[in-house]
């Protein structure tokens, strides 16, 4: 697979390197929210405002947004095309497909403004849009030339956004287990200062997975599914936030690591400590109302993970670094969720 560029700054970076054939897609509201983002955007010779969403996403809309850029992009041949996607995992994953089919492919740029995007979406090249409600349907393998992490930009963000990206942070950094996934368990920095610091030691990480599976034949990048078994229930049940619902998942799988993987109580003890800390969540379904058994293995078996019908690739973690797919079925990961009382 092609490797995306990195580029790490404190600010946005000059439009004329995109050449007179860029066509900014950016998220409108970040012209509305920041003065000196506006300024920039319009240094660009075409812009393609949208609207951030899974709407966005819609296939049904497709068709106007391809005539509309096409008309943008017009004029330049396809090597001068370049589409610069400002924005958060839906401007990406909508941008990205466009780039992939204009002109049978055309130059791509991320610039995310979500931490959930410049952690996550960015980078792996999965673009997607949504048909019927139904998310990610059609898509294409296409990963941008370049992807530029923007200080200004991404801390432009609340922060109270912050604990929900460090759940897919910390996944990566418990299944990584390289040198700065250990500074990670001792660190003193917290929310957007963690994640900043550590932001393209993270991103490096995710590659190296996505790098042996790209295209999601080999299995290997199911690793990245950590705490996702449990967490994509949750987020569709009971309507958890996709970072607070893997939190959770990932809290699951450690206590099951023990008994299935051997992980031991000090490693135990300290991951679960560490997503605690930085997520702030609490293991548990807490005030949550139980789900029935039947919904739950209904929910279970449209996970995409999901092997035949009655099994699922768990994954595991033997210890920092360390992460084991494992077949069960879904009968035992119901018995799993009913002792912790998500059922
Ligand atoms: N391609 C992949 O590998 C991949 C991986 C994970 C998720 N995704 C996709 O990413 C999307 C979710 O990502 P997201 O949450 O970044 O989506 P998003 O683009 O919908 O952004 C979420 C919200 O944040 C706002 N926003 C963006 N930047 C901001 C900023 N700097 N300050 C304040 N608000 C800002 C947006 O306007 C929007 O309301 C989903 O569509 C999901 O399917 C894709
Ligand atoms: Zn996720």
């Amino acid at each position: 697979m092609k490797r995306s560029r990195l580029i790490q700054t404190e600010g946005l970076p000059d439009p004329e390197a995109f050449g007179p054939g860029a066509v900014l897609v950016y998220d409108r509201r970040l012209t509305r929210g920041l003065r000196r983002f506006a300024a920039w955007s319009r240094r660009f010779p075409a812009r393609y405002p949208v609207q951030a969403g899974e709407a966005l996403k819609a296939v049904d809309a497709f068709p106007e947004h391809a005539r509309k850029l096409v008309k943008l992009a017009g004029g330049f041949s396809r090597r001068e095309s370049v589409l610069v996607c400002a924005g958060g995992g839906s401007v990406g994953d909508f941008g990205g497909f466009a780039a992939s089919v204009l002109r049978r492919g055309i130059g791509l740029v991320h610039i995310p403004s979500t931490w959930l995007a410049a952690i996550d979406s960015a980078h792996g090249g999965k673009t997607a849009l949504n048909v019927a409600g139904a998310k990610n349907q059609i898509g294409t393998f296409y990963p941008a030339d370049a992807v530029h992490l923007v200080k200004n930009l991404l801390f432009s963000q609340p922060p109270a956004r912050a604990p929900e990206a460090l759940s897919e942070f910390i996944k990566v950094a418990l299944i990584d287990g390289g040198p700065w996934a250990k500074r990670i368990l001792t660190s003193s920095l917290r929310g957007a200062d963690l994640v900043w610091t550590h932001l393209k030691s993270a991103i490096r990480a995710k590659m190296r997975v996505v790098e042996v599976d790209p295209e999601e034949t080999g299995g290997h990048r199911q690793i990245l599914n950590f705490g996702h078994t449990l967490g994509h229930v949750l987020e569709a049940h009971h309507g958890l936030p996709h970072g607070s619902a893997v939190a959770q998942g990932q809290l699951f799988a450690l206590d099951w690591s023990r008994i299935k993987v051997g992980l031991t109580d000090d490693d135990h003890a300290a991951f679960r400590d560490l997503l605690i800390r930085h997520t702030g969540q609490k293991p548990g379904p807490g005030a949550l109302p139980r789900i029935p058994r039947r919904t739950f293995l209904t929910l279970l078996g449209r996970d995409k993970k999901s092997v035949a019908l009655t099994g699922v690739t768990f994954v595991f973690l033997k210890g920092l670094g360390r992460p084991v797919r494992r077949r069960v079925i879904h009968e035992e990961v119901a018995e799993q969720a009913a002792a912790h009382g998500w059922i």
